[in-house]
């Protein structure tokens, strides 16, 4: 379980759950409105913004909170973020491995990586609470 108020806004959280690396972004209102004006189709691996959420206790949704598996999904390497100061060439991550950008919803938009950002199965214990489950 983690405390997400913890995050500086435009900052993440890097965690290690069972040896697997994930991350909590929180999101800026522009960071939030870039993942949601992308056109879905055009994407290589096709998936709204909101389809990547978990909804909160009341079944609304927090678009600050992204969480994402922390694994690139070509070769497994972990992306660089704002906390490196390299979020790519579409704001979200960059993995410097083979050059994978993600956008600010973790989704492939260019690079050899095949898939989106995987997101974990978790579930909001209470509107500042996250659970991970494996
Ligand atoms: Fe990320 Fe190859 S492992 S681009």
């Amino acid at each position: 379980e983690m405390c997400i108020r913890d995050g500086p806004e435009g900052g993440e959280m890097r965690v290690l759950i069972g040896g697997m690396p994930f991350f909590i972004r929180h999101r800026t209102s522009v960071e939030i409105e870039a993942a949601a004006l992308v056109n879905v189709e055009s994407l290589p691996d096709p998936q709204s913004d909101e389809e990547r959420l978990s909804p909160l206790p009341d079944g609304s949704f927090n678009p600050a909170i992204l969480v994402t598996s922390g694994s690139c999904t070509h070769l497994g390497c972990i992306p660089v973020g704002p906390a490196q100061g390299d979020m790519g060439d579409y704001g979200g991550w960059y993995c410097p491995c083979h050059g994978s950008h993600y956008d600010t919803s973790g989704r492939i938009r260019k690079g050899p990586a095949p898939k989106n950002l995987p997101v974990p199965n978790y579930e909001y214990v209470s509107n500042a609470i996250i659970r991970i489950k494996l």
